[in-house]
């Protein structure tokens, strides 16, 4: 261990407390990843005494540039060194309540401030002090858990999530990431208190929600948000695709299950979070959308753009990014059954046209997510549904070799229509713009300057246009 404690922070760190006399210790996530084999570049020191005094004295030792960030009504300060970012805090007695508003002020032991944090995992600590550098304190059994992969709380599980309920949040995102199962009494502490996370902001809720879905297999992790009843708190519209119904003898698939599939067979081929949140929501609308009909039994009729309406009150409602991410995963969930009805019909130039051209650069994401979307069970239907994929896939290259429609630019722009006719902006120049779009997708002319030019003239025409003198 004594190796990777001959770090610079380390060894300065250690002098400056003999000098001063008093105990510092490394604690929290990194001592966890450094038995995990984690490189993290995250550094929790806890100082048995004043955390930011000792900021100071280091910020001063290391000759730092940078600002030393001082927060006084928690105690902590953070530096940056290299690329290290290290945050120091006076022992507590009381929780650590990261990111809470409320300041703390009572000074502890090192011991206290153990048993305060929220896992054993993450309640063991590295000593920095001279005479024993490098023993590992761990009184609550962290080494033990880390080789049975449990999440455990170092306290009564009821009094560790009622310190802060977003620990029930990151006991599941512990779990999902290190493929670690939640000790018993804890998942069910958890059940008993999931209504409490009601109380915590949404942005720490979408923070720890955001690393389970970047997880290797996010699906077991959603899965446990559902099954510990945390899941309907902040996101019901998920928890609504969960069930299966029948009528006439007849059922539909639980929805939920199947989006729990796609979102791992996505995650598999991606690392991209907003790929893994189309997945997520490609069939979010199913719930609202669901009918019984006779004839056919349980249709699901216009899902997709009832889903990608969906997509903007939740973004916000969750308090995700209202920018192009959203956008993207509006435009995934909307275009999500497109490849399949190209898969299944004899395929038209221009219907692969239309969707190059609604997908845009898109495109490659929009196929992996469809083939991600097939969850059946029977192998022979899957193999037939992937040659179907591979059919399109080629069709589409086809067709963008020869019309190159992904990232369209018309050919003739809305100033040269007005130029040419002498307009000012007015809707017939939209009408002409529009003509020539259509004509192009639909293969009566080529993507191409001067056949668009020659349409514009014809278009015009037609509205009894007439060119400039
Ligand atoms: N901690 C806690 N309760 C919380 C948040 C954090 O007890 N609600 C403690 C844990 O000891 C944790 C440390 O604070 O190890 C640092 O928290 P954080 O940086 O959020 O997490 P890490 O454990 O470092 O994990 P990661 O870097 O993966 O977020």
């Amino acid at each position: 261990m004594e190796t990777f404690l001959r770090h610079r922070i380390f060894e300065v760190l250690s002098g400056l407390a003999a000098g001063k006399g008093v105990k510092v210790y490394v604690i929290g996530g990194w001592v966890r990843d450094l038995f995990l084999k984690r490189e993290s570049k995250d550094i929790d020191i806890v100082v048995a005494g004043s955390g930011i005094e000792m900021a100071e004295a280091m910020h001063e030792a290391l000759g730092l540039k940078r600002k030393l960030q001082v927060f006084k009504n928690f105690g902590t300060a953070m530096l940056h060194y290299q690329d290290w970012q290290v945050e120091f805090v006076g022992a507590r007695k009381e929780s650590y309540r990261h990111g809470s508003r409320k300041p703390i002020v009572e000074d502890g032991s090192l011991e206290d401030d153990l048993k305060r944090r929220d896992f054993t995992i993450n309640a063991m600590a590295i000593s920095l002090n001279k005479e024993d550098f490098g023993t590992l304190i761990d009184p609550f059994g962290g080494q033990k858990d880390l080789v049975k992969k449990l999440v455990r709380t170092p306290l009564d599980p009821d009094v560790t999530y009622s310190d802060d309920p977003l620990r029930m949040m990151r006991a599941v995102r512990f779990s999902t990431q290190l493929d670690f199962q939640i000790h018993k009494p804890s998942f069910e502490a958890i059940r008993r208190n999931a209504g409490r996370l009601g109380i915590v902001s949404m942005e720490r809720i979408m923070d720890e929600f955001n690393k389970i879905l970047l997880a290797d297999k996010p699906g077991r992790g959603l899965l446990m948000l559902q099954e510990a009843g945390l899941l309907g708190v902040f996101f019901p519209e998920l928890e609504a695709l969960s069930g299966v119904e029948v009528k006439h003898g007849k059922a539909h698939k639980d929805n939920f299950i199947h989006t729990l599939k796609v979102l791992d067979n996505v995650s598999d081929r991606s690392d991209n979070l907003w790929l893994r949140w189309a997945a997520l929501l490609h069939d979010i609308a199913k719930p609202a959308s669901k009918r019984y009909e006779e004839a056919n039994g349980w249709t699901f009729h216009g899902h997709e753009y009832l889903g990608y309406k969906m997509v903007g009150p939740i973004f916000r409602k969750l308090k995700l990014p209202m920018n192009e991410k959203m956008k993207f995963v509006q435009k995934m969930v909307l275009l999500h059954l497109r490849p399949i009805v190209l898969s299944q019909s004899i395929v038209t130039d221009s219907a692969v046209r239309r969707l190059l051209f609604e997908a845009g650069d898109d495109i490659d994401d929009l196929m992996l997510l469809c083939e991600a979307d097939i969850t059946s069970g029977n192998p022979e239907k899957v193999k037939r549904y992937l040659n179907n994929f591979e059919l399109v896939r080629q069709k589409l290259e086809e067709i963008e070799e020869k019309d190159r429609l992904r990232n369209w630019q018309p050919p003739v722009t809305g100033e040269d229509i007005m130029e040419y006719f002498g307009l000012k902006p007015c809707r017939e120049v939209g009408v002409i713009k529009t003509a020539i779009r259509e004509a192009i997708l639909d293969g009566h002319i080529p993507n191409q300057r001067q056949e668009a030019l020659e349409r514009m003239k014809e278009e015009g025409k037609k509205m009894g246009l007439t060119p400039k003198p």
